[in-house]
């Protein structure tokens, strides 16, 4: 499986998607939103994942996400790459 695949299933397993939509905001930012502001490049991927796993706010308004210190650092980089996908693959 590939690892935008491999995210899209990590992410539904997960409670992503009680903040996050794929193509409009929510309480998070619509992943397409996202997949549009950053550069898919691993330095982003990183930088992202770790985000995911910390949580935090200030990038996008002043809702904050939640930490999720359960997904592994791999799996939170499997996940970013998924919503990252969004860029080459416009509307899903
Ligand atoms: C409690 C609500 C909530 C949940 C649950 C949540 N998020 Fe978020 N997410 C947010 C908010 C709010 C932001 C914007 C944070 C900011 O402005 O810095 C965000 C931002 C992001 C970003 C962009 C970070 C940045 O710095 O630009 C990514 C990537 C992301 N979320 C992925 C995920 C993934 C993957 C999950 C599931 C593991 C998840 N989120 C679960 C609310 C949530």
């Amino acid at each position: 499986m590939e690892a935008a695949q491999q995210g899209e299933v990590l992410i539904a397993y997960c409670d992503c998607y009680t903040c996050h939509k794929e193509d409009k905001d929510s309480v998070g930012p619509a992943f397409k939103a996202i997949a549009e502001r950053y550069p898919v490049q691993q330095v982003y991927i990183d930088l992202l994942a770790q985000k995911v796993i910390s949580g935090g706010k200030g990038s996008w308004g002043s809702a904050t996400m939640s930490p999720h210190p359960k997904v592994s650092l791999e799996e939170a980089k499997l996940m970013v790459t998924y919503i990252l996908s969004f860029k080459q693959n416009s509307i899903k």
